[in-house]
């Protein structure tokens, strides 16, 4: 087992901290994981650290490039000559500053990420390419008020106002008014240690699960679909910054397991179409539609071995709800 550090990454439902009892879980004899809905990484690189050889898969072009930079690269860091790279140049007024100057950020800093994003292409490599657009999601992240960028821009000048928020909050949240550079400096050090060759040849992949179920072989493939009832809107959270990453507006993705009329139906179609995996893993909380039993009646439809191991787990919420202590289920199923 490696002893590696997952850096700071902020995902919004991310199991950084049941990722190890995930993996421990997984078969004495497994080689491959799939990890079919990877978000943040963090079962990703935890499967990493035991030696597998993980697949990770988001429908998201940033979490694919997350997933790039720390589970599929074995061995790229940035270099100081790199850095030097990104930050050269002046401002100018490209994508982000005709698209979302006082959206999400200011003028200034909208035309600061247009320098960015264009210098990062001159990287000499992907997965340095991938690293770098990783820490500046994690600089643009530090930035956003509930570090996600579905909140009104009246909103975002309020709470980055840090005497209004010291008014009214207690916490002058001064880091969202730090620079993107200086987030991104800070950062630097831990998304650079954090990455390590486990030996294996890691793969990242940026499509519909579906699809990628259809591409993929593994021993275990674990599923952490959004949970349809709780804060699950990953475009929202997110999409922006694959709108940045493309320099053009994405559509929604469909099939986002969001609307809880199409959950039944999504989850029928996943699970039916998960036979030639022998082990499936499937994360689900109780706070969560369908509930745990009427899950387990759907899993029961398609397997009949299904156990199901149960943890408390504490989610951070952004906003009002600072923390909300749920269960975790963890639904275990063997195939012949
Ligand atoms: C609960 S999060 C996964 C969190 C992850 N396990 C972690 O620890 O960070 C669910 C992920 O599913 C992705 N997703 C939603 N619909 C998808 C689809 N149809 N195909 C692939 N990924 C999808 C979202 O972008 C999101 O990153």
């Amino acid at each position: 087992m490696h002893s590696k550090k997952l850096p700071k990454i902020n995902f919004i439902g991310n199991k950084e901290k049941i990722a190890g009892w995930i993996c421990n879980n997984f078969p004495k004899k497994t080689k491959t994981v799939f990890d079919a809905f990877s978000g943040g990484g963090s079962v990703s690189y935890e499967a990493k650290k035991k030696g597998y050889k993980v697949i990770s898969n988001d429908i998201l072009k940033i979490n694919y490039i997350l997933a790039k930079a720390i589970i599929e690269n074995n061995k790229s860091q940035l270099s100081k000559k790199d850095i030097e790279t990104i930050f050269k140049g002046k401002p100018f007024k490209g994508f982000m500053f005709k698209n979302y100057s006082r959206v999400h950020f200011f003028p200034k800093e909208c035309m600061e990420l247009d320098l960015y994003r264009k210098n990062i292409n001159k990287l000499s490599s992907l997965h340095k390419k991938a690293l770098a657009l990783t820490l500046l999601r994690r600089a643009m992240i530090r930035k956003m008020p509930y570090s996600r960028f579905n909140i009104l821009w009246k909103k975002v000048v309020q709470l980055r106002d840090e005497d209004f928020s010291y008014k009214y909050y207690k916490r002058k949240r001064a880091y969202h008014n730090q620079s993107l550079k200086h987030h991104f400096l800070e950062n630097l050090e831990s998304y650079n240690t954090s990455i390590f060759d486990n030996k294996k040849k890691n793969i990242a992949l940026n499509l519909d699960v579906l699809k990628a179920i259809k591409k993929v072989k593994a021993d275990v493939i674990y599923l952490d679909p959004p949970y349809t009832g709780t804060m699950n809107d990953y475009y929202s959270f997110y999409g922006l910054i694959d709108n940045y990453i493309l320099s053009k507006k994405i559509k929604r993705f469909k099939n986002d397991f969001i609307d809880r009329n199409e959950a039944l139906r999504n989850f029928n179609k996943l699970f039916s179409s998960l036979k030639k995996f022998k082990y499936w893993y499937l994360s689900y909380n109780n706070q969560s539609y369908p509930n745990s039993n009427q899950l387990l009646k759907i899993l029961k439809k398609y397997s009949n071995n299904v156990k199901v191991i149960k943890k408390k787990h504490v989610y951070k919420i952004t906003g009002k709800n600072k923390k909300k202590t749920n269960t975790e289920y963890l639904f275990i199923i063997k195939n012949k």
